[in-house]
């Protein structure tokens, strides 16, 4: 047989046994617009499986900056950071991104995957230790392998089980953790574990994806990573940390040396919305208070912020009420295994600030029904 045979049997197989499992993913083509109205094959639906917290994404504020850059810039960045691609605009969102969380200095990746890829293994190698929270998000794990660090994982928020994991580790040990967790919701307690940092002498790092603009904490990790491409409505990755660290990522992070810089618009729109995220706290609340009231109208405790997760055990449980939910206007994705362990399929329902109350009853009225069904 040849190669291109052998090849393309190959990937059959392999989405056979997706299949088998009922694992292949897909993908769907789907326009979105502001109010977080979107457009699938053609029905308009309510989303509330965006990222997207404050509806910066669609705001003519952020599409006029994006609209300017372009004209001055360009559509593309041209080159890697180091060689003609670093738009100066960068500058002015590390200046932006540093200020916002009180450290130092900041730089920007091409996306907070490529930041967490790119900046552990510049931290830690091969001699060192990474303790890190087991729900950490899967380019944390990405990193900490790229490493070869030594990596040993800690039950979900359980400090206890971090402090015995960090007895006797070798090297010098990097602590992994996320604030707001992305498929839960819940908050990292981040004094404890900075203490315990403290008393190891270890270093902390936190992945604020979904924390920045929704979510205020006092966070003691010296180095904070993020991401443009949720609350800041764009695209992007960021690290924040001490100005000789941030330095260093431009020399030994891999993932920012050998790729593109961002594209000027993505950069003009990145510093437009956090611009507008700082002008108007208002709607970080608004969309807080869509996911306290989506809550109290499903009697579930109050969130800490606007990730509510509907834990429902089985795939096919999940996968039916979310299809019950589309059949009835809402977009709410099923998030199951590898994604979230196993027997943990659930919705993952997100609030933002485009939502009216009318929209968060609505949802709340269908997915009653639904889980009746
Ligand atoms: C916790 C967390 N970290 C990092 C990322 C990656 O960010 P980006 O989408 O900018 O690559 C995500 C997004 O999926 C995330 O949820």
């Amino acid at each position: 047989m040849s190669s291109i045979g052998r090849l393309t049997d190959y990937a059959e197989a392999r989405l056979a046994r997706l299949d088998a499992t009922g694992r292949r993913r897909t993908l769907k083509p789907t326009a979105r617009h502001a109010g977080a109205r979107t457009l699938r094959a053609g029905r308009e639906f309510i989303s509330f499986c965006d990222n997207d917290y404050l509806s910066l994404s669609c705001d003519p504020r952020v599409i006029a900056a994006a609209t300017r850059a372009a004209r001055e810039w360009g559509c593309g960045a041209g080159a890697s950071r180091l060689v003609t691609g670093d738009c100066p605009l960068n500058e002015e969102l590390e200046a932006m991104l540093a200020g916002m969380k009180g450290l130092p200095a900041a730089r920007v990746f091409g996306s907070g995957y490529l930041a967490n890829v790119g900046t552990i293994p510049a931290l830690v190698g091969r001699g060192d230790t990474i303790v890190m929270d087991e729900l950490s998000h899967a380019c944390m794990h990405a990193g900490a392998q790229l490493s070869g660090a030594e990596i040993r994982v800690f039950r979900h928020n359980d400090t206890g089980h971090a402090a015995e994991l960090m007895e006797g580790a070798p090297g010098q040990i990097l602590m992994l953790t996320e604030t707001v967790f992305s498929m839960d919701g819940d908050l990292a307690p981040l004094a404890e574990l900075g203490a315990l940092c403290e008393a190891h002498e270890a270093w902390l790092m936190t992945d604020d994806a979904h924390g920045l603009g929704v979510v205020a904490h006092d966070n003691p990790a010296q180095i904070q990573m993020g991401t443009l491409s949720k609350a800041a409505g764009a695209y992007g990755g960021y690290v924040c940390g001490p100005a000789p660290v941030i330095d260093l990522l431009v020399s030994r992070a891999r993932s920012l040396v050998y790729t593109t810089g961002l594209p000027p618009p993505v950069l003009a729109s990145a510093l437009k919305a956090l611009e507008i995220m700082q002008a108007e706290p208002e709607r970080g609340a608004q969309a807080r208070e869509h996911a306290a009231r989506f809550c109290a109208l499903m009697e579930l405790p109050p969130p800490p912020g606007v990730i509510v997760p509907m834990i429902l055990g089985a795939e096919a449980r999940a996968m039916a009420v979310s299809a019950e939910l589309e059949a009835a206007g809402y977009l709410v994705t099923a998030i199951r295994p590898p994604t979230v362990p196993e027997g943990t399929s659930r919705l993952r329902i997100t609030f933002a600030t485009g939502h009216s109350e009318e929209d968060v009853e609505g949802l709340a009225d269908a997915l009653k029904k639904a889980l009746a069904a």
